[in-house]
């Protein structure tokens, strides 16, 4: 069982608390503050680096009106993500449109707009940039290894190996558009500190080819996000993290020669911001003889939980009686749906009080991230997550 203060101070915790006092669960709640405390975190730690928040992690014009007063710039998925961050006044060129799968027409509608920075991992993608958004930037994914460790793996949907990217960057130069850089994303929540130094040499290989070969000089390396949030499991420092990137970025380019570098953080900088209060709805056996519980919640896989599919994202999980109760018991933890999937933890070893009882409050902590965009809008006819913001 995890205890309060590994993840809140006293004054952070009793922000969450007061805002779900007589509130109807389920609920999330966002602390801006945490966020923000995040943010200036990584501007610290990469001075020199650009970072384009991940807009997906959580595309809240509270979230996006608060990173773009504190500077941030915005990578958005969608020409629907990027109307949100232009509505919400921020300037075109502090976006690139991220993904590497999208319309034509999607692309003409973000050069419209003044979008003049992509990503790119196919020819038919790269083709289509040079005709929708003539003369912009593009930056090429390359695949990379880091799947083993990361708990959220984003590998092998997307980028490209890197002799491709080789062809698509000397291919974008003949088309007219600028070869800007490259791009990885080693896998969201990555364990492991290495794989970006692994990632890295590749994308060195990349640069001395275009450079020698074609008299090419890229201009920036898209490190993409990856960096974890604390949850149940133990994860290095963002500082480690901070130091070993730095380090093999001096290594390979030294001060001189340093490129631009781009971040794209989403988990990060939002997990922490949110908390997910939820009810018990029923604690049942399913045997007489049967020790464990299993608990149901009136969150599951559809009201934003959708991470813990495979139990890949364990979310560290409290409920007051913790802080009193002597004796805990094995638990499955499962949603309030009619779907048979929608059970969040079956193999994980969580373990809640033998008092928990229907009706007792179970908050999900460090749901910030990726939890209120994926939550369904009337499965099973459940409401959307409601969500409520406090500073
Ligand atoms: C292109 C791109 N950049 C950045 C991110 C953010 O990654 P993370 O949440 O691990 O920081 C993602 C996540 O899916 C992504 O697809």
């Amino acid at each position: 069982m995890i205890k309060i203060d590994q993840y809140f101070d006293p004054a952070g915790w009793q922000k969450f608390t007061k805002a779900a006092e007589g509130r109807e669960t389920p609920f999330l709640v966002v602390d801006l503050n945490r966020i923000k405390v995040k943010f200036n975190e990584m501007v610290g730690l990469f001075p020199d680096a650009k970072i384009h928040y991940a807009m997906k992690a959580s595309p809240a014009v509270e979230v996006i009106n608060l990173l773009a007063d504190l500077g941030s710039n915005f990578d958005c998925a969608s020409i629907y993500e990027l109307d949100r961050v232009l509505d919400c006044g921020v300037d075109a060129t502090r976006i690139s449109y991220g993904n590497t799968i999208k319309k034509a027409k999607d692309v003409r509608y973000a050069f419209e707009k003044g979008v003049t920075l992509y990503a790119t991992d196919s020819e038919a993608d790269l083709k289509n940039i040079a005709e929708q958004a003539p003369g912009s930037n593009v930056f090429v994914r390359i695949l990379v290894e880091g799947s083993d460790t990361a708990e959220w793996p984003l590998s092998r949907k997307f980028g490209c190996h890197p002799d491709m990217a080789v062809d698509l960057l000397i291919q974008a130069h003949k088309l007219g558009l600028v070869p800007y850089g490259v791009s990885f994303h080693v896998g969201s929540q990555q364990k492991s500190v290495a794989v970006w130094n692994d990632a890295l040499l590749m994308v060195k290989d990349i640069f001395d080819q275009l450079l020698h070969e074609q008299g090419l000089k890229l201009q920036m390396i898209n490190l993409g996000g990856g960096f974890p949030a604390k949850y149940l499991n133990q994860i290095n420092t963002i500082q480690d993290y901070a130091g070993s990137v730095k380090q093999y970025l001096l290594d390979s380019y030294g001060v001189d020669d340093m490129p631009e570098i781009i971040l794209e953080p989403g988990r990060s900088l939002v997990a922490s911001s949110g908390v997910l209060v939820s009810d018990v709805v029923l604690i049942s056996r399913k045997a007489n003889e049967e020790t464990t519980r299993w608990v149901y919640t009136d969150v599951g896989l559809f009201q934003g939980l959708i991470e813990t599919l495979g139990e890949a994202i364990k979310y560290p999980i409290y409920t007051p009686t913790m802080a009193t109760s002597t004796q805990s018991g094995r638990v499955v933890l499962a949603g309030p749906t009619c779907d048979s999937a929608d059970i969040m933890y079956e193999e994980t070893d969580y373990q809640l009080p033998q008092e928990l009882a229907i009706g007792d409050k179970i908050y999900w902590l460090a749901t910030g991230a990726y939890t209120n965009s994926y939550s369904s809008i009337e499965f099973n006819g459940f409401p959307p997550l409601e969500v409520v913001y406090v500073d």
